[in-house]
């Protein structure tokens, strides 16, 4: 007969994550089955106080984008017809994506194993959680939630260059292994997580983690950032910290030059 100790082997890392104390959604959990995209994908019964913490987001973040963000940014956000007043439904959402740049979305339940994200990008999949962090954490949470993934990341996936790049990504990264791994994971934190670029009106955002977060958003286009050109051999050899505000950034000239660099730098690694 199996005892306790026996039953915690058999435990997906997730399970046991939970049972020591570590936040769950934390650990990448590998998915074991096909999950619902696009037109599968069920609107949750969200209740009235997590539509409330959604507006509450987003008027907050929205206060600041006009003139921070990249207008490709801000016409996604157009595009995708985000409310202040309801949380977004992703099969809504997947279908505008369809519609723009081809792309669509699937639902999964938390942070997922790298495989299976890198290989949702290479099939133009952007895989996102439907659920939203608690009142506790309006201002940080330590693992993507609807926010950062709806509002932080959809916006550009219906932008042509944008949606181009990110396949490329996930198709090299697929492709990747080891020191070659790591380094894709510094070049998608300096682009896709705190990218800046560079405008004829000005420094521009366009990372996910700088819009959707209060503290970056007023942060990253002060003067106590320095901003580097775009180069991936300089990006992959810059450190970086989670839990603080970031002091150094890169800004890209455009999102052809985002691609392009990406696809010679990868291509001379032999990732692509
Ligand atoms: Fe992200």
């Amino acid at each position: 007969m199996a005892n306790s100790k026996d039953n915690k082997n058999v435990l997906s890392a997730y399970e046991k994550a939970s049972l020591e104390g570590i936040d769950p959604r934390c650990i990448p959990q590998k998915l074991n089955g096909p999950v619902p995209e696009d037109d599968q994908i069920v609107y949750p019964n969200y209740s009235n106080s997590e539509h409330e913490i959604w507006s509450f987001l987003f008027n907050r973040q929205m206060k600041y984008l006009p003139g921070r963000a990249c207008n490709e940014y801000l016409d996604g956000v157009e595009n995708l017809k985000f409310s202040p007043k309801k949380i977004p439904s992703l099969k809504d959402l997947s279908s505008v994506f369809y519609r723009t740049t081809g792309w669509k979305i699937a639902r999964v339940p938390g942070l997922i194993d790298v495989d299976d994200f890198f290989s949702f990008l290479k099939r133009k999949i952007f895989p996102s959680t439907d659920y939203i962090r608690v009142k506790d954490e309006l201002d940080y949470t330590p693992a993507p939630d609807l926010f950062h993934d709806m509002f932080g990341h959809m916006p550009l996936l219906t932008n042509k260059n944008f949606a181009s790049f990110y396949q490329k990504f996930g198709e090299a990264a697929l492709h990747a292994k080891g020191i070659d791994r790591k380094d894709l994971e510094t070049f998608h934190w300096f682009t896709v997580e705190f990218g800046l670029i560079k405008k004829s009106e000005g420094m521009r955002i366009y990372g996910a983690g700088i819009v959707s977060s209060l503290g970056e958003v007023q942060h990253a286009l002060s003067n106590e950032v320095e901003v580097k050109e775009f180069n991936p051999e300089i990006i992959i050899k810059q450190q970086y910290d989670v839990w603080h505000l970031q002091p150094v950034l890169f800004s890209i000239e455009s999102f052809e030059q985002l691609e392009d660099g990406f696809m010679k730098w990868t291509h001379n690694r032999g990732m692509l």
